[in-house]
């Protein structure tokens, strides 16, 4: 769906991206995790169009990502993009700046996309907002308004910048959720993220990128042996400390049974000759 293959892009004299090589499947959810100003950001204005580069090859749904070409449109309606601050038109209503998109990029019917507009608020928990401006909303409505955006596009893939990182922590939760559901429902997404959690529990793969350069590249097992090694791999050890200990009980108990029994039956090897002398001693005695 999205591949980067050895691409390079440089401000000035300043190489930010050396040489990303990197790919999302069709409804994969993939992290980028990294240091300020490793180049996140800058992979996913590349995967959109919004930034040229120098050098090797950015490919969505097989077609080659340039920025001058005039088959850009086409791509950026492919691939939405959420970002940190919501970028909503501050003088447009939530329901306006859904259908903002449809109407004039994609140059859908107005009662077509006002009809999926509110379908897509209510997706996203807003279904009594649509008449809001976004000064009237919190920031994780905005956010959420920005995602129904995103959707109205009927994009293959939503690559998202930081969605929750300019959020109060107790406006994260809803935004996550709806990311969450996204996921579950089998869209494809790229996500800049430092909430790890989110990233241990619906990312089948993460990237920790380091400056310009991938630094490693992982898979998510979503079974008892990933969330055994994982939250070790990124540091989060108390995160999965209950669970371990959970797992090392259930391994250990048949290995101590185990354990038991071979001890019982040393015991029992070692009393057969005393066992053999009082049986013989009896003998002899009757
Ligand atoms: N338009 C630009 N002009 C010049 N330099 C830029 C521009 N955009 C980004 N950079 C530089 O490119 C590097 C990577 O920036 P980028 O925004 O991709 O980092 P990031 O990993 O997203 O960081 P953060 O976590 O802070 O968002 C930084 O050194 C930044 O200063
Ligand atoms: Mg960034």
């Amino acid at each position: 769906m999205i591949q980067l293959r050895d691409v390079h892009k440089s401000f000035g004299k300043n190489e930010v991206l050396k040489g990303i090589t990197a790919s999302v499947a069709k409804s994969e959810v993939v992290c980028i995790i990294g240091p300020s100003g490793s180049g996140k950001s800058t992979i996913l204005r590349c995967v959109n169009g919004l930034e040229s580069y120098e050098a090797g090859d950015v490919l969505v749904e097989g077609t080659r990502v340039e920025r001058q070409a005039t088959s850009i449109q086409a791509i950026r309606t492919k691939v939405s993009m959420v970002f940190q601050r919501f970028n909503l038109f501050p003088h447009r209503t939530a329901l306006e700046n859904v259908i903002e998109g449809p109407i004039h990029v994609k140059r859908e019917p107005r009662r077509d996309a006002i009809a999926r507009g509110h379908e897509l608020l209510a997706k996203v928990g807003l279904a009594g907002k649509a008449d809001a401006f976004p000064a009237q909303l919190s920031g994780g409505q905005q956010q959420r308004v920005a995602i129904a955006r995103a959707l109205a596009m009927q994009p293959s893939a939503i690559l998202f910048d930081e969605p929750t990182s300019a959020l109060d922590p107790e406006l994260v939760g809803d935004v996550l959720s709806v990311m969450r559901k996204l996921a579950e429902d089998g869209m494809t997404m790229l996500v800049v993220t430092h909430e790890m959690t989110f990233a241990r529990q619906v990312a089948s793969r993460i990237v920790f990128m380091d400056a310009g350069q991938v630094a490693v590249q992982g898979f998510f097992m979503h079974n008892a042996v990933g969330m055994w090694f994982t939250p070790m791999a990124l540091g989060t050890l108390a995160d999965g400390l209950g669970l371990r200990l959970a797992c090392l009980f259930l391994l250990a108990l048949p290995a101590v049974g185990a354990l038991c029994f071979l001890a019982a039956r040393t015991l029992e090897f070692r009393r057969l000759p005393l066992r053999e002398a009082e049986r013989k001693r009896k003998r002899g005695s009757g």
